[in-house]
């Protein structure tokens, strides 16, 4: 066997929450992603041959444990339910940083399942991988959550609550929106962040949230930018999780008095992510970054469009 028997797929990374979707609201990004590298091989069961970074070396970090990652678990639960019963060895390439809060395991899930998927004597539809990428997201962040398995699976901006699973909805984008996302140089552990979360809320703050849940899928419905604004907050996670990132609230002040129409945490953080008006999201990433690196901490953004792509296969 040789390396052109192998398939490879790409996955976004990914907004989980998007501030006002707790667990079941996510958006696609452009520019950053995963791609996972899979092959049929005599041997028995899915493996992971290598994890390396998207500049081809060795990951410093990442085992190839896989009974430990995102991307063999999510393949196994495929090729289990649907394979030939020959072995499969995977590439892992992470160019999502790790516990960034950009949906790091969930790319890894999806791209593994998306390239195990074109090893299947007759391939599966998309949706239908969705289980199997949450199968491996499930041991990264102790819970069962689709808001980021499925924006980087399908793309765009989808509804996933999880008493509607394995529903994906996509939601219409408004016209003239992006997001964009800042990644500061911290790691926050999901697990543990959830783990954090109180059990209990008042009847106040659900009616609020969810008040603000159904505005902004109006919003998206009638292209309505100013509602979509009014909306896109977050008044029960995000005073839970904003101390964990110490330049969280200077960098949502500096976004939201340049212009943002919401800005909050991307999943548990440490990303932060804001929406914008097209013409405004270069100015806003320079905002966000400098608001960043003033706080101390060296950072990194990226720019994308509502309606960025999901999974495919690469060459
Ligand atoms: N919805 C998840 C959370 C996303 O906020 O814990 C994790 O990236």
């Amino acid at each position: 066997m040789s390396n052109s028997d192998f398939v490879t797929a790409f996955a976004p990374a990914s907004i989980g929450n998007l501030a006002v979707g707790f667990d079941m609201l996510g958006l696609s990004i452009a520019g950053a992603g995963d791609r996972v590298s899979a092959r049929k091989t005599k041997g028995q069961g899915v493996v992971i041959k290598e994890v390396r970074g998207m500049d081809g070396e060795i990951h410093p970090y990442l085992s190839g444990n896989s009974d430990e990652n995102t991307a063999s678990l999510a393949a196994r639960s495929l090729w289990d339910a649907a394979g030939d019963g020959a072995g499969i060895e995977l590439i892992v390439y992470k160019g999502v940083p790790l516990q960034s809060g950009m949906g790091s395991s969930a790319a890894s899930a999806v791209a593994a399942a998306f390239a195990v998927n074109a090893l299947l004597d007759e391939s599966l539809p998309v949706e239908e991988l969705l289980v199997h990428a949450l199968a491996g997201e499930k041991f990264a962040s102790g819970g069962l959550h689709a808001d980021n398995v499925a924006p980087s699976l399908i793309g765009g901006l989808v509804l996933c609550p999880q008493v509607l699973l394995p529903q994906m909805i996509s939601l219409p984008v408004p016209d003239g929106v992006s997001s964009v996302l800042l990644h500061p140089e911290l790691q926050v552990n999901t697990a543990e962040s959830r783990n954090r979360l109180a059990k209990g809320y008042t009847t106040d703050l659900w009616l609020a949230q969810q008040g603000y849940l159904a505005g902004f899928i109006a919003a998206c419905a009638q292209n309505n930018v100013a509602l979509m604004a009014e909306c896109l907050k977050d008044v029960i996670i995000e005073p839970q999780r904003a101390e964990s990132v110490p330049c969280f609230r200077a960098v949502q002040e500096a976004a939201l008095k340049s212009g943002a129409l919401g800005c909050s945490l991307s999943g548990s953080g440490p990303s932060i992510f804001a929406l914008c008006l097209d013409n405004d999201a270069a100015n806003l990433a320079v905002v966000m970054e400098q608001a960043s690196r003033k706080m101390g901490y060296q950072c990194q953004s990226w720019i994308s469009p509502l309606n960025a792509p999901g999974a495919r296969m690469v060459d």
